[in-house]
């Protein structure tokens, strides 16, 4: 693509203009945005880059292997992967406000952050991937006054503590050129074409208080979930999909036994930028053979909806 070819050669010459021999360390998620501006700062100041995983305890099913191990197979970046799950959980403890939780972890990342800023040679520089839709996402409904529907991503600039000035060669990127620019750097498709996965993880997954309990059955229910996407070839067919724990238990029964289980919610949306939405048009039979795989298969759900919101005037998360 010929244009991305010439924004990735200007995007280097800015990054090397902004950090000169400075050191860089990369938060990264998992996701492609972060992964992208990963890739594409190595290839502008190499070594200068160090990249840190932060596992929050709070990602999906297996997902913490496969991003460590996409990395460390296909690059020579350092990596660190910093476990940091007894924090953010112990700081999640009774906390059920979406805010509060989008606030705590944002502050326990940048903890983190600094943290390993030293150990990366006393980085004076955060990366982060941010697009121009997180940039303008908190702008004002028609006519509307001004208001922050979520506080979102990490716009906004950083907590004056911090002593680090931010690197963010995607904000005037929309996702599909993200995408675009990630093939151009070469990174493989199964990574380029991943549904985008927020900052917050599951915690704004499991609305309502999180529990580790909770957290683990809906990891179960969103992995059978995603498998059955995948199966049906519908992966690449939507913009996001997930299950959403709802803080509420039901009766059922099974075999002739009562249950009281936790009810979830499957999401999945069609958009082209995460500003709108629609949700997607699933079959009845692809929802009624889900519902029963992750009734039969996981152990703490017995009731299974199906979120038919589009956005607005919902949004893609549950909080
Ligand atoms: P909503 O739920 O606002 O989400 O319709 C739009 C897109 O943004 C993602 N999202 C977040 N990403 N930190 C992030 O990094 C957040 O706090 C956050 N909240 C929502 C969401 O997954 C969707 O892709």
């Amino acid at each position: 693509d010929w244009t991305m070819g010439a924004y990735k050669e200007e995007a280097i010459r800015l990054i090397r203009e902004q950090v000169g021999d400075g050191k860089v360390i990369c938060g990264l998620s998992g996701g492609v945005d972060s992964s992208v501006a990963a890739v594409l700062i190595h290839e502008a100041i190499g070594d200068q880059l160090t990249c840190v995983f932060v596992d929050t305890g709070l990602m999906r099913m297996g997902e913490a292997e496969e991003v460590v191990g996409m990395f460390r197979d296909n690059y020579n970046i350092p990596l660190i992967h910093a476990d940091e799950s007894d924090l953010f959980l112990d700081a999640l403890e009774g906390v059920s406000d979406p805010e509060v939780k989008r606030k705590t972890i944002g502050k326990l990342f940048i903890d983190v952050f600094e943290k390993h800023a030293t150990s990366a040679g006393g980085a004076k520089f955060l990366a982060q991937g941010t697009l121009y839709p997180d940039v303008i996402e908190s702008v004002s409904f028609s006519g509307g006054p001004s208001v922050t529907i979520k506080s979102h991503h990490n716009v906004g600039g950083l907590p004056e503590r911090m002593d680090m000035a931010l690197v963010e060669p995607l904000r005037e990127l929309f996702k599909d050129e993200v995408r675009a620019l990630g093939r151009e750097l070469g990174l493989p498709e199964s990574f380029v074409g991943r549904h985008p996965f927020p900052g917050p993880g599951l915690a704004i997954r499991c609305p309502g208080e999180i529990t580790a309990e909770k957290l683990e059955i809906l990891r179960k229910a969103d992995a059978v979930y995603l498998d059955q996407i995948r199966k049906h070839g519908l992966y690449d067919e939507i913009w996001q999909a997930f299950v959403a724990i709802l803080p509420v238990r039901t009766v059922g029964v099974m075999g002739d036994g009562r249950t009281y289980d936790f009810a979830c919610a499957l999401r999945a949306v069609t958009s082209v930028d995460g500003m709108t939405a629609d949700y997607y048009p699933f079959s009845h039979e692809f929802l009624g053979e889900t519902a029963t795989r992750i009734i039969n298969e996981v152990n703490g759900i017995n009731r299974v909806t199906y979120d038919i919101t589009s956005k607005p005037p919902g949004t893609i998360e549950w909080e």
